[in-house]
């Protein structure tokens, strides 16, 4: 089974990143090949700053790295490093419907923020269906907002099949539902464009800050609190065990636990919950030249792949 996913070096990787798409992939790299890539042409569509897109792909890699991206078992590379990528996503866009990207909620999401609305933007999941079917891949882990984009995709591989002949793998998406969608720090999605999120690898005071800065509502101390879409127990959850989450609820049910003492609750829960990622990060920092060779290994065997199914995909066009 081949495994795909990619994430975007368009800012600092938070809690929802990981829980939502990392920490999947990673425990998939034991149960299949595993490719892994980071989106830096797709980054291009937002980040225009040449200095920060270099460093937040540096970034990005070496903080799914620490994470526990397994160069071993998972082939890492960039995406903007396979040029069959971008081939493939032209021969699709011939074929894509105009309709179906109109529909396509990311792309009417960023239009709402303002973003000005480039080609680029709108062809974005085309872009996309190109990275997912050029090393043939099986299933796609990625959080809940990306299930449209694979949806896309399998429309793209039947229609191109339908005309072309059957060329194309149809892939499937792998969401986990229970950690769908990790709240931030005002109780909405944690998204970088929110401004709401945990960073994985901030500073200790800076990450205690934000989570003593999350918004409650005023029950006081004594009282019983909601429990029901509690922000500080979605999130709690996701990184205390089962014995401490249960300790935890009971204190919202019981009363007699402030909120300020819950989040200190929260904090040292996170904080070390990311502790053996934070020193395999300081491993990586400390040999400046381990990126590069993961990146460069990676990219040889993403080509390899991806140049035969463009092979076939020639073929099957007539080019
Ligand atoms: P952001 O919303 O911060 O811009 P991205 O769109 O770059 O994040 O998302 C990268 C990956 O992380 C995607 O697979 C996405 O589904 C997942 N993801 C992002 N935020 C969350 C969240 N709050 N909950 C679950 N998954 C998330
Ligand atoms: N669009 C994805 C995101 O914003 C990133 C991405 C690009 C991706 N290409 C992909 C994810 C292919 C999975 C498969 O998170």
């Amino acid at each position: 089974m081949r495994i795909l996913s990619g994430i975007q070096p368009s800012g600092t990787l938070h809690l929802g990143n990981y829980f939502g798409m990392m920490k999947p992939a990673i425990e998939l790299q034991d149960r299949g090949e595993a490719f892994y890539f980071i989106a830096d042409l797709h980054a291009l569509t937002t980040v225009q700053d040449a200095g920060a897109l270099s460093e937040n792909i540096r970034d990005v890699a070496v903080d799914f790295l620490a994470c526990g991206l397994d160069p071993r078992k998972a082939c890492f590379f960039r995406q903007s490093q396979v040029p069959a990528v971008t081939e493939l996503a032209w021969i699709l866009s011939t074929l894509t419907p105009m309709g179906l990207l109109e529909r396509c909620h990311s792309y009417k999401d960023k239009m709402a923020k303002g973003f000005a609305p480039s080609h680029g933007l709108f062809a974005y999941p085309v872009l996309m269906a190109a990275d997912i079917l050029i090393y043939d891949s099986d299933l796609v882990p990625v959080g809940k907002d990306q299930k449209q984009h694979i949806e896309v995709t399998r429309d793209l591989v039947i229609k191109f099949n339908e005309t072309y002949g059957n060329t194309l793998k149809l892939p499937e998406p792998s969401i986990q539902e229970h950690t769908a969608v990790v709240p931030g720090l005002d109780g909405e999605k944690m998204s970088k464009s929110y401004g709401n999120t945990v960073g994985l690898f901030e500073e200790e005071a800076a990450m205690r800050k934000k989570i003593m800065s999350l918004k409650t509502d005023s029950t006081p101390v004594e009282a019983p609190k909601p429990v029901e879409d509690s922000t500080i127990l979605g999130l709690y959850k996701l990184v205390a065990g089962p014995a401490d989450y249960a300790q935890m609820e009971n204190d919202f049910r019981n009363g007699g636990t402030g909120y300020g003492d819950l989040k200190k609750r929260l904090f040292a829960a996170v904080w070390e919950y990311f502790a053996p990622m934070r020193e395999r990060r300081k491993e990586i920092l400390a040999d400046p030249g381990y990126v590069e060779r993961v990146l460069r290994e990676g990219r040889e065997k993403a080509n390899h792949v991806a140049n035969g199914v463009m092979t076939r995909v020639r073929a099957a066009v007539g080019l």
